[in-house]
């Protein structure tokens, strides 16, 4: 969603602050601005549309040591250059970015413009300008903490004033806020990747906390002014990983990415000589994690249905009672949390508000929640009881891939341990060890054919609706088929249970609508057969992603994409990266914006 870019240093600020919003792209955006202090003016540039508009709008050689820059994911008022950010004060000396949602802003505008400050935007952020402007008095800090004691709502904020040059001061409620420390100069911004050009060396900022900084000082305090010592923090990521390194898309480097990205998920947590899995990060006692009886999972989009494989894995290995549910209903429907289960908060950004909300609440009623995260330093990992981070390094396509497979990486493993220590013996455990060893090597296999779905892709690319059925642990794969499908290509695409099409969804087929079917050779291969021959007797076209010799699932599908044979838990990771190669080739053809889709945000900071 929105993102934030705040410099202060020597550097030419207009040019680092485009580059900057360039980098944050892959959030999601509909407009972009920068604001800059130049001969001794706060200079805002401003344009809806993409960065290379605002490029094209910024003169050149714009002057300017500090500055603040924006892209905007509308939320309220529509999607033109007055309501996309910096906002200015009446004045002209106070300038803001404001990534989050203030849900008073009704009543605060209302307030503000009966003393006579003028609202050109629709914008709810534009209140928190006019607020800074009218509380100022010679203090930006101090007028910006005052300001957020009236806002209600979430934030993350950056601010700057005419009359304090080479001076930024951010805010955070609710809203990812992070300051990079470079060599005599700083950065404020929503995500790491905007500034990992830069520096290495940052400071999460926490809710509830205002930072100041200038290009040598920070000060981060609490709302009552007092300081709050934090710690510098080191980002591993690679400037590289952020790169598309040759790849026409971030999403087609993403899923050939994945033998590398689910090796790391593994990595250092499978004991041999135990034959268990080791997740050093869940901060449980042996005690606690044997004394656990349920395991619940609530997660968003694609990260729910890795909670779905998730659930059926812990079922069927360990033998401990899990569901899977959407955080943003169990939020509102008063859970109840009972002793001995354990919740995984699922999210690859780590600050997906839906799921970042239902864990506090959990958390508020006294459950335990871990999470099962890629971001580092993000909001969820920060705030849970523990957890596991899946090393997926940067996802940046907006449709996510490396991170479904990596989430289930995770759980296999908490799984495998769970289960080790009851009831799996040593030899069984060794044995889904080697499983979990293979998945590298039969991903990899999967991707080398993955030519030979193009000509199905572009076949089928014109349907106005798609089917994709699965069951068992492949059911929720199909439900992720049709996400990643819809998501980039637009096309109309449901996922099912191949049991339930008979219950309703039979009715879509005709012979132009085509289902794609999930045939692994596990125990439910023949029903799904069945459910198959059902939609071919009612002239549906077929897509199957079948295992290598089903010979007659080769006779009576239209199209098939082979997969390499496994073990029955592994067909996850060998149908699902079809499933995205298939939207990826569809969304090609279609000449889709295929990292950026329209109406789509990376990272859903709103709920
Ligand atoms: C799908 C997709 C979304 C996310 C969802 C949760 O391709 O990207 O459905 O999976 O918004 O996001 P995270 O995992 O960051 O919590």
């Amino acid at each position: 969603m929105c993102g934030i870019i705040g410099y202060c240093g020597p550097k030419p600020a207009a040019e680092l602050l485009v580059e900057g919003l360039r980098r944050l792209e892959y959030r999601g955006y509909d407009s972009a601005g920068i604001c800059v202090r130049t001969g001794g003016k706060l200079v805002v540039h401003k344009k809806k549309g993409k960065i290379k508009d605002l490029r094209d709008h910024v003169p050149e050689g714009l002057d300017g040591e500090t500055g603040i820059g924006h892209t905007r994911w509308a939320t309220h008022g529509e999607v033109n250059d007055t309501n996309a950010h910096p906002h200015l004060d009446v004045t002209g000396r106070v300038a803001i970015v404001h990534n989050g949602i203030i849900e008073n802003f009704d009543a605060l505008r209302e307030k503000l413009e009966d003393d006579g400050y003028v609202f050109v935007s629709e914008t709810d952020s534009e209140v928190i300008v006019h607020l800074i402007a009218s509380l100022y008095d010679g203090d930006l800090e101090r007028a910006v903490k005052q300001a957020v004691m009236l806002l209600k709502g979430t934030y993350g904020i950056v601010a700057m004033h005419q009359d304090e040059p080479g001076k930024l001061v951010g805010a955070r409620n609710g809203s990812p806020l992070v300051l990079g420390i470079g060599d005599h100069e700083m950065f404020l911004a929503s995500d790491v990747t905007a500034i990992i050009a830069h520096t290495k060396q940052v400071i999460y900022i926490e809710d509830g906390e205002v930072v100041s900084v200038t290009a040598d000082n920070y000060q981060t305090s609490d709302l009552k002014n007092r300081a709050v010592d934090k710690k510098v923090e080191f980002i591993s990521w690679e400037l590289e990983e952020i790169e598309k390194e040759g790849y026409a898309h971030y999403m087609e480097k993403e899923i050939i990415e994945q033998p590398d990205s689910i090796l790391r998920a593994m990595q250092g947590r499978l004991d041999h000589e135990y034959a268990t899995g080791h997740l050093g990060g869940l901060n449980m006692s042996r005690q606690e994690l044997l004394s656990v009886e349920r395991v619940k999972i609530i997660a968003a989009g694609t990260s729910y249905y890795a909670g779905m494989v998730g659930a059926y894995v812990l079922e069927s290995v360990a033998r401990i009672p899990a569901t899977a549910e959407l955080a943003s209903e169990l939020r509102y429907r008063n859970p109840i949390v009972e002793p001995n289960t354990v919740y995984f908060a699922v999210s690859q950004s780590g600050e997906t508000a839906d799921t970042l909300y239902a864990m506090r609440e959990l958390q508020r009623k006294g459950a335990r929640v871990l999470g099962i995260c890629n971001v580092v330093g993000s909001t969820i990992p920060r705030e849970s009881d523990g957890g596991v981070y899946i090393h997926s390094g940067p996802e940046i396509a907006v449709a996510s891939t490396k991170a479904f497979t990596s989430q289930i990486t995770a759980f296999y493993l908490f799984a495998l341990m769970m289960a080790r220590m009851r009831h799996l013996g040593i030899e069984a455990g060794a044995r889904m060890i080697e499983q979990i060893e293979s998945l590298p090597r039969l991903v990899e296999e999967v991707l080398r054919r993955k030519e030979t779905l193009i000509p199905i892709a572009r076949k089928y690319a014109h349907a106005d609706d798609v089917l994709f059925l699965g069951r068992g642990i492949n059911y929720p794969v199909a439900l992720e088929g049709a996400l990643k499908l819809k998501e980039i290509s637009y096309i109309h695409a449901e996922g099912y249970s191949a049991a339930e099409i008979k219950h309703g969804p039979i009715a879509l087929i005709n012979e132009v609508t085509p289902s794609v079917f999930l045939i692994p050779d596990d125990g439910l291969r023949d029903k799904v057969l069945s459910n198959l021959k059902e939609v071919k007797a009612r002239k549906g076209r077929v897509i199957a992603l079948a295992v290598d010799g089903d010979d007659e699932v080769g006779r009576i599908a239209d199209d098939v994409f082979w997969v390499p044979k496994a073990s029955e838990l592994l067909y996850p990771y060998l149908m699902v990266i079809p499933l995205q190669l298939f939207a990826y080739y569809v969304a090609l053809e279609l000449g889709r914006n295929v990292d950026q889709p329209r109406n789509l945000a990376k990272s859903v900071t709103v709920e």
